[in-house]
């Protein structure tokens, strides 16, 4: 007899139908509020230096997440070619992720200390003189190019306000530590950053 009052009146039948699907949600995503894996930095993550905030910023502008994820994923080809797979809490500190989705150049995730500096710079300054079959963009112009000191405070400010750890100590000495340094150097301190906290 219940069961013919519901199916005999809409409301209800919506109410209830509403009820049963927003539960099903409910149990999956309120627990990952409270799981501390997820919203804690991993061992020994560091805040972005001053410079590798910059250089992150240029990593944005010039569009190298849309052909580079960050994002190593636990598969075994991944794992063997590119190292340990990416864990939430190495990220807390990245506003906003810069997973990617689109792979036409390798995984950048654990790209720091793989190469050395100067390989970074002959390869941004075009690809094909150290991989001859490259076809990635080359990026000259970032070697002329200094950065733009006046708005890193803000820059770092804001980090903070998303819960990045940043003193007001670090906030201050932020101009003047990217003052004078070219994009190229400050994109090359980005990526020799990435990737570091994993335990190999
Ligand atoms: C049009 C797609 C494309 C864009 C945009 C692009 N790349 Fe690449 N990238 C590639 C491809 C393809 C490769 C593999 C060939 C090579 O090493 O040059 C590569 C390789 C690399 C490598 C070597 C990775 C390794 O493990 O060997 C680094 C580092 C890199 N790219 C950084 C960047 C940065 C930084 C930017 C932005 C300034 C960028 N790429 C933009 C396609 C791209």
């Amino acid at each position: 007899m219940q069961h013919e009052k519901v199916e005999k009146n809409l409301g209800l039948m919506t109410l209830l139908i509403l009820f049963a699907i927003s539960f099903g949600g409910l149990i999956e995503v309120v627990p990952l509020f409270f799981i501390s894996e997820t919203t804690e930095p991993a061992e020994g993550l560091k805040p972005y230096t001053a410079i590798q905030l910059e250089g992150r910023d240029i990593y944005i502008r010039e569009g190298c997440s849309v052909c580079h994820t960050q994002m190593v994923r636990p598969l075994r080809a991944e794992v063997e070619r590119y190292g340990p797979y990416s864990q939430a809490g190495e990220f807390i500190y990245d506003h906003p992720f810069l997973w990617g989705s689109k792979r036409t150049g390798p995984d950048l995730h654990r790209v720091g200390g793989r190469y050395s500096d100067e390989w970074h710079k002959v390869h941004l300054y075009n690809p094909r003189d150290v991989v001859p079959e490259s076809n990635m963009p080359a990026f000259p112009w970032l070697f002329e190019n200094e950065i733009d000191s006046t708005k890193t405070a803000a820059k770092l400010k804001a980090m903070k306000l998303l819960g990045v750890p940043y003193t007001d100590q670090d906030i201050e000495n932020s101009a003047n530590a990217v003052r004078g340094v070219t994009e190229i150097n400050a994109l090359v301190a980005y990526l020799q950053g990435l990737g570091l906290t994993a335990k190999r």
